[in-house]
């Protein structure tokens, strides 16, 4: 589903992001990015989603060379993702329901699947009843689970989160993933950086730590974990 064969990022700084990335994730895995700060995990998921592009390197993402990819095309790559930042990203004059229902609209959904998919995926992230807040209204955890139903009503293949978790506490936290969790078990591969040591230690997936971007190690699961 995801491979990054030698791929390196030097930014227009000069700052080395990653050095020879090589990665390869298959599809319906749950997989777990850590590392201290700086050590290119945001830039991993910026490539990923081609937000940026390497400075040497493969990226394949289902099969097609992302770094290739002509820029009319981006759109439609990004469409198949689906993306969770730390700070939400949620529009602030939308309901719930919109700041849903807006990701299938710009895609020319037709309204009656509209008006299904979203209160079954707000159903789904436990939100059916806020569906005509507006997110000032909501608690961190409550937006976080908005920002993720956004990501997943397009069906997304691959869900990428860049610290997801990041602006919640940590019961909260342990639901997300848990959440996440679920859907992976549908079938959806999940990327997910974290900082969040007992976060990752209470769930058994495969986690990758990033040093001096290079994955320094591949752990797949059953009870190991690598410490920094
Ligand atoms: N747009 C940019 N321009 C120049 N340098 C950048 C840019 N983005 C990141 N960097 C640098 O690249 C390196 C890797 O940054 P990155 O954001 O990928 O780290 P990270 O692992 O996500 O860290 P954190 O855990 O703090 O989020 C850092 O040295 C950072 O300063
Ligand atoms: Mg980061």
């Amino acid at each position: 589903m995801i491979e990054f064969v030698n791929v390196s990022k030097v930014y227009k700084t000069g700052t080395h992001a990653l050095n020879n990335f090589n990665l390869r994730v298959d599809r319906g895995e749950f997989v777990f990015v850590v590392g201290p700060s700086g050590a290119g995990k945001s830039t991993f998921i910026k490539l990923l989603m081609r937000e940026e592009k390497p400075t040497s390197g493969a990226i394949y993402v289902n099969g097609q060379d992302i770094v290739k990819l002509k820029r009319r095309k981006v759109p439609y790559f990004r469409r198949t993702l689906g993306v969770v930042f730390q700070d939400f990203r949620l529009i602030p004059n939308m309901n719930v329901y919109d700041n849903v229902a807006f990701a299938l609209r710009v895609t020319n959904v037709p309204g009656r699947e509209i008006r299904n998919r979203v209160p079954y995926i707000l159903g789904l992230v436990g939100l059916a009843g806020k569906a005509r807040s507006l997110p000032e209204h909501l608690s961190g955890g409550e937006q976080q689970r908005v920002a993720l139903a956004r990501a997943l009503v397009n069906n997304p293949s691959l869900l990428i989160a860049d610290e997801p978790t990041g602006n919640i506490d940590p019961d909260l936290s342990f639901e997300i993933v848990d959440l996440l969790s679920e859907i992976n078990k549908c079938g959806t591969t999940i990327v997910m950086v974290t900082h969040e040591h007992d976060l990752v230690r209470e769930f058994n997936h495969r986690v990758i730590t990033i040093d001096e971007g290079m994955v320094v190690s591949d752990d797949r699961g059953n009870g190991g974990y690598y410490l920094e």
